[in-house]
């Protein structure tokens, strides 16, 4: 099958970083899935995992945690799935990724993709819509709508990224809370403003003024989704007493000060989504019941897809862009891959 991955060669400027691949076809365990990926999407650890990871001399990594596509065979212990089912899931980082023609995943962590979004529209979900899910009712427990609480404000830095895109439309179906986002350019400003964002500030002025301005509830809870080791301290700074502050990125620890948080009482979350699979956590499937909650939202119509650019089929030379466009840092939404070429 073809499949796109890295071998010893992975500087970022080589043309190698990143090759069209021939692999073997991938067997199913008793609780996989085989699936025949139709739409990839890219994600930061794809780059990260290219950087930091070495295949052994002679081996081949497989990138990708984003996938949408169709199951083709079940393995003898897989319960809740049956084959032709149009499936989304982002998958486990110590597996092949799904940059590859069929792909095999546990199926626990596996939903069924919203009816009527396209292959492209799904596949930009999963990964930061489980990120999202798990930060906003896991990590930060925060209220749904039908609680009574007093009026409190979710302040989200790096709102029109990948992560940021799915979690500010989560947060405004789900919660009473009043949602800030931050960017920096007008077309994420924009871009914010069609997810429903109405009160965006900017994250390369200080934060805390811009928010006075707006005259809104106490910041109950701050999720900083990117560049967290530069705003850490002014976020320790303009959340109220009790609130409560959460990490994605890979700040500089040097940054983050934990005493810091103890005048106020802060309590500091972190999230990362493939702990579940990492651990193989007796919640796993948990991600698959956040991904077939998240398709019930997107069927309806509660939160629309993510989806920036699908400029083309799933090969090495459009990975290498894509790679090059998240690494930019100036990411809106998500950008797909469709098809096999
Ligand atoms: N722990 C987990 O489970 C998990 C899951 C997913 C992602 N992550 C990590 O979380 C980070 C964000 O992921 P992502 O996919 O959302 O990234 P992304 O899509 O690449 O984020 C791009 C956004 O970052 C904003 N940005 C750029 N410079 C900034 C700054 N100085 N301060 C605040 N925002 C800034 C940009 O806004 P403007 O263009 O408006 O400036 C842009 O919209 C990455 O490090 C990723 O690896 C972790």
């Amino acid at each position: 099958m073809r499949a796109v991955g890295y071998g010893a060669d992975r500087a970022d400027d080589s043309p190698s970083c990143l090759i069209d691949l021939h692999l073997p076809e991938p067997q199913p365990g008793p609780s996989d899935l085989l699936v025949q990926v139709e739409a990839v999407a890219i994600n930061p650890v794809d780059a990260k995992v290219r950087r930091r990871e070495t295949p052994a001399p002679g081996a081949v990594r497989v990138l990708g945690w984003d996938c949408a596509g169709t199951v083709l065979a079940l393995g003898e212990d897989v319960t809740g799935f049956a084959v032709g089912d149009a499936v989304w899931y982002a998958g486990a980082l110590q597996r092949p990724g799904c940059n590859s023609e069929r792909h095999v995943v546990d199926h626990q962590l596996v939903g069924h993709r919203p009816a009527g979004w396209s292959v492209a529209e799904a596949a930009a979900l999963p990964l930061t819509a489980i990120t999202a899910w798990e930060l906003l009712f896991e990590r930060l427990r925060l209220p749904s709508h039908s609680a009574a609480t007093a009026p409190q404000t979710l302040l989200v830095v790096g709102a029109a990224g990948g992560v940021g895109s799915m979690l500010v439309q989560l947060a405004r179906a789900l919660t009473p809370l009043t949602v800030v986002g931050t960017a920096s350019r007008e077309a994420s400003r924009r871009w914010l403003a069609q997810l429903g964002v109405e009160h965006v500030i900017d994250h390369h002025r200080p934060l805390a003024p811009q928010l006075e301005a707006l005259a809104l509830p106490p910041v109950r809870a701050a999720i900083s989704l990117t560049h967290s080791g530069s705003h850490y301290a002014a976020l320790v700074d303009l959340l109220a007493p009790q609130g409560a502050l959460a990490l994605i990125d890979d700040p500089d620890p040097r940054q983050i000060d934990v005493l810091a948080l103890k005048r106020k009482s802060l309590s500091l979350h972190w999230e990362l989504m493939f702990t579940r699979s990492l651990y193989q956590t007796p919640d796993m499937a948990e991600q698959g019941r956040i991904l077939e909650r998240v398709a019930e939202l997107a069927s309806a119509g509660r939160v629309r897809s993510t989806l920036q650019h699908c400029p083309g089929p799933i090969t090495a030379a459009q990975l290498r862009r894509a790679h090059g466009w998240i690494e930019s840092g100036a990411a809106m939404g998500k950008l797909v891959l469709e098809g096999w070429g």
